[in-house]
């Protein structure tokens, strides 16, 4: 663990099952790697500010931005300059209460559209949906403090302005993940390139 902070240590150190704090060191490490590239910083010197609800920034703040998701041993980062940003990554899988979730959590439009769609297509639908809601809301570093219903996605298409109170807030995209997997990435400013490099699996990295 030579490349986390104390703090991250610590909270590996947390972890109850090997596995997840595995997970957890080579994807903080990964990060930092990452990180050394875009910013010049040793990897080991990085140091993050954390906002009101969690969300990470390199410390002290520059113009480079991050967001990382986790879901199983793949996880998605995203780097950006100049713009703020959040990502979800999630592994499409079997949910057996999938429409009652999606109505309690997404708004009312977004449930219509998802229940029109052939019943094979519903659950990579519901995930995209997921994805892009979760990648806004850790774009402006809310979170899951704020409810998934606020605000309404342009539920299967990959690329989109997200228009929130009349005027464009973010630009939200559903990159091509690896097999099984559905990913979003939402990001603050004018439309740019989104140039999807490779989605790292930590147990490839540990390999
Ligand atoms: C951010 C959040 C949506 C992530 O949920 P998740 O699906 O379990 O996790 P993901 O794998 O997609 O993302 C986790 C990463 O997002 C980042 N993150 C944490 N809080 C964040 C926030 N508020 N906004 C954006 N990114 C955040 C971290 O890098 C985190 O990685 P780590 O746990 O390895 O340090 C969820 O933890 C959340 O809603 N947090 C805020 C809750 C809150 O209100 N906290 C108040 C007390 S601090």
């Amino acid at each position: 663990m030579p490349l986390l902070s104390p703090e991250e240590r610590e909270r590996a150190g947390r972890f109850h099952f090997e596995h997840l704090r595995t997970s957890y060191i080579a994807a903080h490490g990964a990060v930092r790697i990452l990180l050394e590239r875009y910013s010049g910083i040793p990897a080991a010197e990085i140091q993050y500010r954390f906002g009101p609800k969690g969300k990470p920034s390199i410390w002290p703040a520059g113009s480079l931005e991050f967001n990382l998701s986790h879901s199983g041993f793949v996880m998605l980062v995203a780097v950006a300059f100049g713009c703020q940003l959040g990502v979800d990554l999630e592994q499409v899988r079997p949910v057996p209460e999938l429409r009652d979730i999606a109505r309690r959590f997404f708004c009312e439009e977004e449930v219509a559209e998802l229940e029109t769609l052939p019943v094979d297509e519903q659950e990579r639908a519901f995930f995209i949906c997921w994805t892009q809601k979760e990648a806004y809301l850790k774009a402006t570093g809310e979170g899951l403090s704020a409810p998934l219903d606020s605000f309404r996605v342009p539920l299967g298409r990959a690329k989109a302005d997200l228009r929130v109170h009349g005027c464009t807030l973010l630009q939200l995209r559903s990159p091509e993940m690896p097999a099984g997997y559905v990913g979003a990435v939402a990001y603050t400013g004018d439309a740019r390139p989104v140039c999807v490099m490779r989605c790292i699996d930590c147990a490839d990295l540990l390999g």
